[in-house]
């Protein structure tokens, strides 16, 4: 019994301070996408049931999302522009597909969908920077 939770422990130890991996990224970000399209799904079938499991979907995943690390950075992580860049994309994801969950829930499809737009514009905004300055 001991034995086992203490095995659990020290598995919840491994896994929180396991490094976020480029695979993890992609699968991640394929997560994104399809949380996306049910958000889209909901609007324009009006299924709100969709829409708020689409929503809710995007921000947990978002919260876990980390750039590719700077490898040659003398910063520690947290203090690297990327990171920090992308933590401020992740809050605002979160803020408008909060705003999405609300407009629709009041019934404005229309402001529901422009929080879509918003949230589709800070996914650009991080791959024109993050992923371009992958490829150099
Ligand atoms: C923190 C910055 C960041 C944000 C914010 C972000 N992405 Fe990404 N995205 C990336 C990076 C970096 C890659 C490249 C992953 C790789 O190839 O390792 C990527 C790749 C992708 C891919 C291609 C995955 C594949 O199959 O190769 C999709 C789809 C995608 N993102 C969707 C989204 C969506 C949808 C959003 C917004 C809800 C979003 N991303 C927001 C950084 C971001």
């Amino acid at each position: 019994m001991y034995i086992k939770i203490i095995g659990m422990i020290i598995l919840l130890n491994f896994t929180l301070h396991a490094e976020y991996t480029d695979i993890e990224r992609i699968k991640d970000m394929q997560t994104m996408e399809q949380a996306m399209s049910k958000i889209q799904k909901g609007l324009l079938i009006n299924d709100k049931k969709i829409l708020i499991e689409g929503a809710n979907q995007l921000q947990d995943i978002t919260r876990k999302v980390e750039p590719p690390l700077d490898l040659n950075s003398v910063l520690a992580k947290e203090n690297t522009y990327k990171y920090k860049f992308s933590r401020k994309q992740a809050t605002k994801i979160i803020k408008f597909t909060g705003d999405i969950k609300r407009e629709m829930e009041a019934g404005n499809k229309h402001s529901a969908s422009k929080g879509f737009v918003n949230v589709l514009d800070e996914c650009i905004s991080c791959h024109n920077k993050i992923r371009k300055w992958q490829d150099k």
